[in-house]
């Protein structure tokens, strides 16, 4: 008697797919579309999912950019055997519209093991990204709100000194002084207002940091320029070393290399002048909600070492806070400004510090693409 055959049918798996809430699709190694559910379909504008069998991301309405990110993904997760999972992405879909996904991609096997492609999904989370993306301002003028009174506490401060400085200046003038004892007044004033441009300054950047403007860039070529801008200010040689060499990064530029140039001026002055400060690249992955609250996906950990002075648990506690210093010329914004950067950009700052050890800061950032 013949077996009665249990294997679904294609027809069977294609439905099963169809009814997925989300799109799913599946390429060969290299990025050539094998198959795809419904959903997938009339997000690309096809008419049917065997039309996506044998295109590439260059052929759909996505735009070049994202093509090229979405191939990247492809490609690293094809060469590494290793998911990445719930990377936050855009996609331009058929009907002209810009959604946010988000999309996790796992090596595709054959029978015996060997990687054939990628298998993805994605489901949309324009809705969802719109209200983080307003709650993120809401904190942010929380932020900006604290650290307004505080600067113009700091400002009454310098003024008090500009003011009692020229008091005492018109005293000594009144009194006929020589014009060499004025001197150290006028000089008084000078440093003074010095302090106050600086605050402004920095103060400035913070309140920026509202304005975002992201671009994609490489990360090696952001970190390189960073690096050659800094070292001819400071003695300690800083070494480079990148696993992530060819990752792009959906970032304010501006903002990233704000970030780096005050954990590496940071490890500097903690650092006597010989000892080398490490910048170190590479991917993190985050299956669960790890301990610093990232969402499940895929990071680029951007480390910043030294082994300067280090920091006390207590002196750690305070590092994050704005106008936190343990140093004579320091404001204490340098990390307040960085947290706010990072968790902008959806990342966070994690750090490790023995005393007379060293530190270690390392940067966290979501794997981004957007048009
Ligand atoms: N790499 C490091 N090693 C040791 N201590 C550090 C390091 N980085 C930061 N700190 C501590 O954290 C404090 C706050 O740093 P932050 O960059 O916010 O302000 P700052 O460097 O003091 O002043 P500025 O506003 O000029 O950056 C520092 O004063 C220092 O005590
Ligand atoms: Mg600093």
């Amino acid at each position: 008697m013949e077996k009665p055959n249990n294997q679904p049918s294609l027809e069977m798996f294609q439905t099963v797919i169809n009814t997925l809430p989300f799109c799913v699709f599946w390429k060969d190694k290299n990025s050539v579309g094998l198959g795809c559910n419904q959903a997938l379909a009339e997000v690309a504008g096809l008419n049917s999912p065997d039309e996506y069998i044998g295109k590439t991301d260059y052929d759909l309405p996505w735009t070049r950019a994202e093509a090229d990110f979405f191939r990247e993904c492809d490609q690293r997760v094809i060469q590494s055997n290793q998911a990445e999972l719930n990377i936050i992405e855009s996609q331009k879909q058929a009907d002209g519209h810009i959604a946010w996904l988000e999309t996790s991609k796992i090596p595709l096997l054959d029978s015996n093991g060997d990687v054939i492609g990628i298998l993805g999904a994605f489901h949309d989370i324009t809705e969802r990204k719109k209200a983080e993306d307003t709650n993120i301002s809401n904190q942010k003028l929380e932020t900006l709100a604290a650290l307004s009174a505080g600067l113009a506490h700091d400002f009454n401060h310098i003024l008090s000194m500009i003011l009692g400085s020229s008091q005492l200046a018109a005293m000594k003038i009144e009194k006929g002084c020589d014009a060499k004892d004025l001197i150290k007044y006028l000089d008084r004033i000078d440093k003074a207002t010095e302090k106050a441009s600086k605050l402004t300054e920095k103060f400035m950047s913070y309140s920026k940091q509202g304005e975002i403007t992201k671009t994609i860039f490489n990360n090696s070529e952001m970190i390189e320029d960073v690096i050659s801008f800094i070292q001819p200010s400071i003695k300690s040689p800083i070494l480079h070393k990148n696993s992530f060499v060819n990752s792009l990064l959906y970032a304010d530029i501006n903002q990233i290399n704000q970030v780096l140039n005050n954990l590496i001026i940071n490890a500097s002055q903690a650092s006597s002048n010989t000892e080398t400060i490490m910048v170190n690249v590479r991917s993190y992955n985050i299956d669960t909600l790890d301990e610093n609250d990232l969402n499940p996906g895929s990071y680029i950990a951007i480390s910043v070492k030294d082994k300067g002075i280090g920091m006390s648990d207590e002196c750690q506690r305070s590092i994050f806070k704005p106008y936190f210093t343990t140093k004579d010329s320091g404001n204490g914004l340098g990390l307040s400004s960085c947290v706010s950067i990072v968790e902008n950009h959806n990342g966070c700052i994690k750090v490790e510090s023995s005393l007379g050890i060293g530190s270690i800061f390392t940067v966290y950032l979501p794997i981004y693409l957007a048009i």
